[in-house]
């Protein structure tokens, strides 16, 4: 079993990856940080708790981070998900408040006690995870590695250069990337090749509590994927980066050196990827080229039907 925190910012599809991790006996969910980037802290915090409160689970920790990139404007993605970051499900208020430390220092303390070394799962901006490894350094040698949802070694999605998570706050990825920690790179490449459709949707409304919600969430996020990409489909980004973590033969990667454009506005948060060694970076990162599409919609659909 692998030990996991799930950093993320929900968002509709790290709900989904967050549900995930709860149904699969692979992972060992220590707890649930978060962090600014689909909508504001107070927002993603609420709804982290509101999907485990859903499950009842409210013996997984949840912890708040930073609200707001380490150097640029706070930037969110509300035309994806709307005024709350998870629009669409009924879903009461949250029933309890976060712990009451910050994130990064719940996370150092997690970290530093646990027997054994764990993964990081980050599915939204990489603020958090920047800033743990810049005041804990000492702790990265108990982290087994750094799972992340962010990148492509093409097309972006916020902008033609650059996928959402990494654009909101690229300072922050840089360090994450230039870290030396053991990290993988789940990407654009791979997540939209991986779409979620209304048969799967359907398969799931009728399989209890978890499999509703993921129905809900599907109907409100699936719009925009269809009004702008003309998909009839969603991309659960999130999910990807924990399947990964399940069963690591879902998804091919490729190491090589990623560098992270911190500059201009046309390039902001391009991850670099020097997939054919042209230009010699030191491999830094495993890149996410391939992934067994059917295979990982059909554990996904299976392992939250579980869930009840
Ligand atoms: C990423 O951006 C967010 O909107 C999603 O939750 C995902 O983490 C995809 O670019
Ligand atoms: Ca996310």
């Amino acid at each position: 079993m692998t030990s996991v925190i799930l950093d993320c910012d929900p968002g509709h599809d790290d709900a989904i990856a967050l549900l995930l991790t709860l149904a699969s006996p692979e992972i060992g969910l220590l707890g649930v940080t978060t962090v600014s980037g689909n909508q504001t802290l107070d927002r993603t915090t609420a709804n982290a708790i509101r999907v485990l409160d859903h499950l009842g689970r409210d013996d997984i920790p949840v912890a708040a981070g930073a609200d707001r990139p380490l150097v640029r404007r706070r930037e969110v993605a509300a035309n994806v998900h709307g005024h709350t970051g998870l629009d669409g499900p009924e879903l009461p208020g949250p029933g309890r408040e976060p712990c009451a430390e910050h994130a990064v220092d719940w996370l150092a303390g997690v970290v530093d006690s646990a027997p054994e070394p764990v993964t990081l799962v980050p599915t939204g901006p990489l603020t958090n995870v920047a800033l743990f490894l810049a005041r804990y350094p000492e702790l990265k040698r108990k982290l087994d590695g750094i799972v992340l949802m962010g990148g492509a070694i093409g097309e972006g999605n916020v902008t033609p250069a650059a996928e959402f998570n990494i654009w909101v706050d690229p300072e922050a990825a840089a360090r994450v990337f230039g870290s030396g920690v053991d990290l993988t790179m789940v990407g654009l490449d791979v997540t939209h090749r991986a779409l979620m459709t209304p048969a799967h949707a359907q398969r799931l409304a009728s399989t209890g509590r978890a499999g509703r919600l993921v129905a809900d969430l599907y109907d409100f996020y699936s719009r925009f994927h269809r009004d702008r990409y003309g998909w009839d489909g969603a991309p659960v980004h999130d999910a990807c980066a924990v399947a990964r973590v399940i069963d690591p033969t879902l998804i091919e990667t490729c190491t090589c050196g990623v560098r992270i454009d911190t500059g201009g506005e046309l390039s902001r948060g391009r991850t670099n990827a020097d997939r054919w060694g042209r230009v010699g970076w030191e491999p830094n990162c495993h890149v996410a080229v391939d992934i067994d599409a059917e295979r990982f919609l059909g554990l996904l659909v299976d392992r939250i039907s579980g869930l009840g």
